[in-house]
This record gives structure tokens, C-alpha cells and sequence, in this order.
């Protein structure tokens, strides 16, 4: 049976690339998710991958993943915000992570709160494009490998 992951991403994600390279990088949405396809079939693992300037497009997406064993997602700014979209997230029966390129907790302070961090099974957040290796790495770890995961 294929073991999915569904990648999501939040508002203005789409248009990294152009949008404030010095914080976030050069890369596209398009490049960091081909990335994430290569690290998850190095693991034998296949990413579904959504983008939505929408939070109920997000929410609706956790809701329906029932066939994905991991959740892997950057919220953008609805980190910060969206307490409707961590509510899913509890509900989500698998592995969550919460994952940033840029490190919020170093940023201006409305980005040092996170409503998934406490429904997330852990967060990754400050290292560029190599964030995404690191979270589908975590998750490849994490369902081939008998971790002691705190709450699991
Ligand atoms: C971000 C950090 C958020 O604070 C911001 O709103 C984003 C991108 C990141 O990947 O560093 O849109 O999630």
C-alpha cells in the first residue's frame, strides 16, 4: 500500500520565488515540492501536495486525507492566526509537523506565536529550502522506525 503525505501550503507561498527573497529564498513553491517528492520517494513515501490562499481549502484538506499518514504543513501567515485550522489538525490520525522556512520565533512578534505548534508533532522552522528534506525526513523516520514520540 502507498504511504502518502499531504504537503500543504498556506497563503502567499505561491509566490515564493519573488516574494522577499532575503527572508525566504529564491526558490519556487514548485522547487521546494519537487524536493519533497524526491526526499519522500527516497523513503518510499508519495506526497500529495496543495497550495490555498484559502483557510477553509486547508481546513477541508486535513479533514479529507484520511488515506495520508503524515501531515506536513507551512501555513504561512495562518500560523498565527487560524485556531479553526489546529482544531482539524488535532483531529488529523497520523504524524503532524509544522514547517517554516524562515525562523519565526527570530521575527517580528506576532509571528512568535504558533496555534499548530501544540497539535503538531514537532516543527521545523529556519533552515530555507533544506526545511522541507528535513520535515519529510522526519516523518520517513518517524513511520518506518519505533520512536518513542512524546503523546503518540
Ligand atoms: C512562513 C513564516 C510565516 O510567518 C509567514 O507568514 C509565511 C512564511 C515561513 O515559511 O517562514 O508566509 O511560514
Amino acid at each position: 500500500m502507498t504511504r502518502r503525505v499531504l504537503l500543504l501550503s498556506g497563503p502567499n507561498l505561491d509566490r515564493l520565488g519573488t516574494r522577499s527573497p532575503e527572508i525566504y529564498g529564491t526558490a519556487t513553491l514548485a522547487q521546494h515540492v519537487e524536493r519533497a517528492h524526491a526526499r519522500a520517494a527516497a523513503h518510499g513515501l508519495e506526497v500529495r501536495h496543495l497550495q490555498s490562499n484559502f483557510e477553509g481549502d486547508l481546513i477541508e484538506a486535513v479533514r479529507d486525507a484520511t488515506d495520508c499518514i503524515a501531515v506536513v504543513i507551512n501555513a504561512g501567515a495562518l500560523t498565527h492566526t487560524s485556531w479553526a485550522l489546529a482544531d482539524a489538525l488535532a483531529t488529523f490520525d497520523g504524524v503532524v509537523i509544522e514547517v517554516h522556512l524562515s525562523n519565526p520565533a527570530a521575527r517580528e512578534p506576532y509571528r512568535h506565536v504558533s496555534t499548530l505548534a501544540g497539535v503538531a508533532d514537532g516543527s521545523i522552522a529556519g533552515f530555507g529550502e533544506l526545511s522541507y528534506d528535513l520535515a519529510l525526513e522526519a516523518v520517513a523516520r518517524l513511520v518506518t522506525a519505533e520512536y518513542d514520540r512524546p503523546g503518540a
